[in-house]
């Protein structure tokens, strides 16, 4: 067997996709306080240091309340493009070649934030990111699950001038007592006007808010998903579809879904034949981008060269990519 190191080496080398990714949970503390000053806001910390000293959390609340605290200083669309783009530019570094991102325009409509105004400086970083580094994208819309059916179907009506740059919808934010159920009939619609479907379930929710983003939600794509491991028929029926899973290691320590690393699932996951992908989440918040989690990973579970290749496949193969784009990524997956 190669060294941890080794393996490290070949995660590092392999071209991948982030397929979970929240842009506003990768507002590093440095572009917080320049968007901070530029935006003439006050903000209850006076240094770095002060805001990443807080970013200690005991579960999934207690990170959403400072979450959208941090998103509050993102007012205008220069302030969406620079932070799409620093994250764009930082994961050249992990050799990312696709993404797929989510943004919560609830977030931000709540607050008098034009939907428009956020979207379009997301794009635009998009295309220029696509020029400059050669970075694919697309782009994923969540509901807010503790907000109303009502307030997501808002959201939707407000997507609409844009349905042609969305790739799909999903369901985020505080899991527990906010099911599926609860946004079937949005989502109906949001499948009728061609978006893909994904959901957060099973983070800290039970297997049968998983069955219901399968049954209710039609999901595309799993994101976490780490409870249905709580139930055998459920794992059955996720290899049976061949359901990609998004899985977030240090999002998942951080927020205490796991007890340490190495009693993180990833590893049983592949083992069970589930097609697990690693990513960051809100790589500000949780410490680290898609190398920084495969580091954790490789390191506390002592993932094999095959894991390692498995784990980028899955990332390229679960994406929304053209079958033509996923061909020659794997392609040089298998060279690399
Ligand atoms: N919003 C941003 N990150 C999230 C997570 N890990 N779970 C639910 N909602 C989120
Ligand atoms: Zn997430």
């Amino acid at each position: 067997m190669s060294t941890i190191k080794d393996r490290i080496a070949l995660a590092q080398r392999l071209p991948k996709a982030e397929l979970h990714l929240h842009i506003e949970g990768s507002l590093e503390p440095e572009l917080m306080f320049r968007l901070a000053q530029r935006n003439k806001i006050d903000i209850p910390f006076r240094s770095v240091e002060e805001i990443r000293a807080a970013y200690d959390f005991s579960n999934l609340q207690d990170f959403l309340d400072i979450y959208y605290q941090g998103m509050s200083i993102l007012r205008t669309e220069e302030d969406f493009f620079d932070l799409t783009m620093a994250y764009l530019n930082r994961v050249r570094a992990d050799n990312v070649r696709h993404v797929e991102i989510f943004f919560d325009p609830q977030g931000h409509t709540e607050r008098g934030v034009p939907f428009d105004t956020a979207i379009s400086g997301i794009l635009t970083a998009f295309t220029l990111a696509k020029a400059q580094f050669g970075v694919t994208t697309k782009l994923i819309m969540c509901f807010l699950r503790h907000l109303s059916e009502d307030d997501a179907f808002k959201t939707l009506a407000q997507a609409e001038p844009w349905l042609d740059r969305i790739e799909g919808v999903g369901l985020d934010s505080s899991e527990v007592d906010h099911p599926p159920s609860k946004f079937e009939r949005v989502f109906a619609m949001a499948r009728e006007r061609g978006l893909k479907s994904l959901a957060h379930a099973g983070e800290e929710g039970p297997p049968d808010y998983v069955r219901e983003a399968l049954d209710l939600l039609h999901i595309d794509r799993l994101d976490h998903g780490n409870r249905a491991l709580e139930d055998e028929a459920l794992i059955a029926r996720l290899r049976k579809e061949g359901m990609t899973l998004t899985v977030c290691p240090l999002s998942n320590l951080k927020l205490c879904v796991v007890e340490d690393m190495a009693a993180h699932p990833l590893k049983h996951m592949l083992d069970l034949g589930l097609k697990a992908t690693v990513n960051s989440d809100d790589p500000a918040y949780f410490g680290g981008y898609v190398m920084d989690n495969f580091r954790a990973v490789i390191e506390a579970l002592d993932l094999s060269e095959d894991d390692i290749r498995a784990l980028a496949r899955n990332s390229i193969a679960g994406s929304f990519l053209a079958d033509g784009e996923k061909r020659a990524h794997l392609s040089a997956i298998e060279r690399a």
